[in-house]
């Protein structure tokens, strides 16, 4: 376990099977379609994608989205800023969000909201955490891989004050590493 974890709240190997299964879950929808363009929202979800995609046994393109919320950072505001866009015209593509939790699902509806005006043939979301405690606008959410408590999560990509993303396990911080900022 990490020196800074109070507890670990999924390993790498429960990681990895989700993901196996996620991967399967997706290739067998988008099996008959031949233009899925998968679209990670950085940075939380470029470790998640970069495994999830090579479960992947359809042809895939890659893209990525950068978007930040107004307001504190542990808080979605709901009013988010676009600050790296799509390069891909999504327009007749089929189009998968790939991200790395849905917390009170701002995010998620407002970038849903965004790329349906663009015309994609089909947008659906993936998401590797939910936590459904904190819910303030309804999101659908078409693959996830785990509901987790109301705590702040790290590791897998997920970030406290940018450290811990490389971290192979998702946990939870011991208080003190907030007190230190
Ligand atoms: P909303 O609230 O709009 O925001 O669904 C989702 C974004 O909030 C961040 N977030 C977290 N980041 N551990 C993190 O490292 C967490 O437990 C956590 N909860 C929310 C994250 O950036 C996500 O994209
Ligand atoms: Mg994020």
């Amino acid at each position: 376990m990490h020196p800074d974890a109070k507890k670990t709240l999924i390993t790498e190997k429960e990681i990895n099977f989700r993901v196996k299964e996620l991967g399967d879950l997706i290739s067998r929808d988008y099996m008959d379609k031949d233009n899925l363009l998968v679209v990670g929202i950085l940075k939380g979800a470029v470790i998640f994608m970069s495994d999830l995609v090579r479960q992947l046994r359809i042809p895939v393109e890659l893209d990525f989205m950068a978007v930040s919320s107004y307001g504190k950072a542990s808080e979605s505001s709901g009013v988010v800023r676009i600050l790296k866009d799509l390069e891909h015209n999504i327009q007749g593509k089929h189009v998968l969000i790939v991200e790395d939790i849905v917390d009170t699902g701002l995010t998620l509806k407002y970038l849903k909201e965004n790329l349906e005006t663009r015309g994609p043939a089909s947008l659906k979301i993936c998401t590797l955490l939910d936590k459904p405690a904190r819910r303030k606008a309804k999101v659908e959410v078409d693959y996830n891989g785990f509901f987790i408590e109301d705590e702040f999560v790290v590791g897998y990509g997920l970030d406290y004050n940018e450290r811990y993303r490389n971290e192979k396990d998702i946990f939870i911080l011991k208080p003190e590493v907030y007190a230190k900022r």
